[in-house]
């Protein structure tokens, strides 16, 4: 194990420790069947509930896994990280901090969280951030701006992504309260353009299918400071991971932030899809998949597969 230059944190244990510690852990977590598919979304509730996986990799290149490594699921709210990620480097962060802040929220995703002074969305990992972050990625014309943030994902995860047309249709059919969430930015300022424009790319984004060990690349390139660790391709520059990881720490479990950052300490993100991803800065990606969810919205197995992680491995880097 290397540590990282500017990085003091713990050093991951060897290769069969890491292995025995996974295989350890998916199965305390296995008999934990509470916990229900969303179901807010029609098509989402579609999925095998019992799926369980775990996946690690590291900021050097090594991938462990256990349980249901190559199930695909979509990624949801883990994506709002990533078109934040892309909407600051499109627009740089001083232009994208005048239309979204930074602050924890406290609320569950779906609260309108709107700063009552500036109207600016609380943080862009709410809803309301991540709409009026998709509204400011790059392109020609609304087919260009989604295919640029496919690719992006896709240079994180290493692999060609693609998105769930069944997932899509149905929140599209279905997702009243985010338009309204669009609309409101619309008329505050805050998205310029069609708001059915910005929030259509929102659920297309949100319908992109991963599988756990996408996730764990995808957690793994911003643990390597932006560079994907198995194609060597840059994906985010460092400046900007430090920004996104920051938001993460903060914001990215919505109002069990607290909870989370105290038990487990680790910047992550949830998606109702079930998907949690966790990264520690410099040295691992970790990532979950187990489609039961808890009332904050986040996989029930998920958050407890990456509090024993955390503790096992004594990753909590605060
Ligand atoms: O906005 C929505 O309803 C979804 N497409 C994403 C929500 C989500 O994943 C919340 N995170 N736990």
């Amino acid at each position: 194990p290397t540590r990282y230059a500017g990085y003091s944190g713990p050093v991951v244990p060897s290769g069969g420790v890491v292995a025995r510690i996974l295989e350890e852990v998916y199965e305390l977590c296995r008999s934990d069947t509470s916990g229900t598919l969303a179901d807010y979304i029609p098509e989402l509730a579609a999925v095998q509930p019992d799926s369980f996986g775990i996946c690690l990799a590291t900021a050097d290149g090594r991938v462990y896994g256990s349980g249901d490594l190559d199930t695909a699921f979509t990624i949801q709210s883990i994506s709002k990280p990533f078109t934040y990620a892309l909407a600051l480097a499109d627009r740089g962060p001083a232009a994208v901090a005048e239309r979204i802040d930074v602050e924890p929220s406290g609320e569950p995703f779906f609260e309108i969280s709107l700063d009552p002074t500036t109207q600016r969305p609380r943080n862009p990992m709410i809803n309301a951030g991540a709409i009026a972050a998709a509204a400011l990625v790059d392109g020609a014309d609304a087919a260009d701006r989604f295919a640029r943030i496919r690719r992006s994902y896709s240079r994180f995860a290493g692999r060609q992504l693609s998105m769930n047309e069944a997932v899509y249709a149905s929140e599209s059919r279905t997702g009243y309260r985010n338009r309204a969430i669009a609309y409101l930015l619309r008329g505050a300022g805050i998205v310029d353009g069609d708001p059915d424009e910005a929030v259509d790319r929102y659920f297309r984004q949100c319908s992109i299918d991963v599988t756990v060990r996408d996730l764990a690349v995808m957690a793994a390139t911003l643990a390597n400071n932006g560079t994907n660790p198995l194609t060597r391709e840059r994906a985010l520059s460092r400046p900007l991971v430090e920004q996104v990881l920051s938001v993460m720490t903060t914001c990215g479990m919505y109002d069990s932030a607290g909870d989370w950052v105290t038990t487990v300490g680790l910047p992550a993100k949830s998606g109702v899809g079930g998907g949690i991803l966790a990264v520690l800065p410099g040295q691992i990606g970790i990532a979950v998949y187990s489609p039961r969810l808890d009332a904050h919205g986040s996989s029930v197995r998920g958050v407890k597969a990456c509090r024993e992680l955390s503790n096992r491995l004594g990753l909590h880097f605060l």
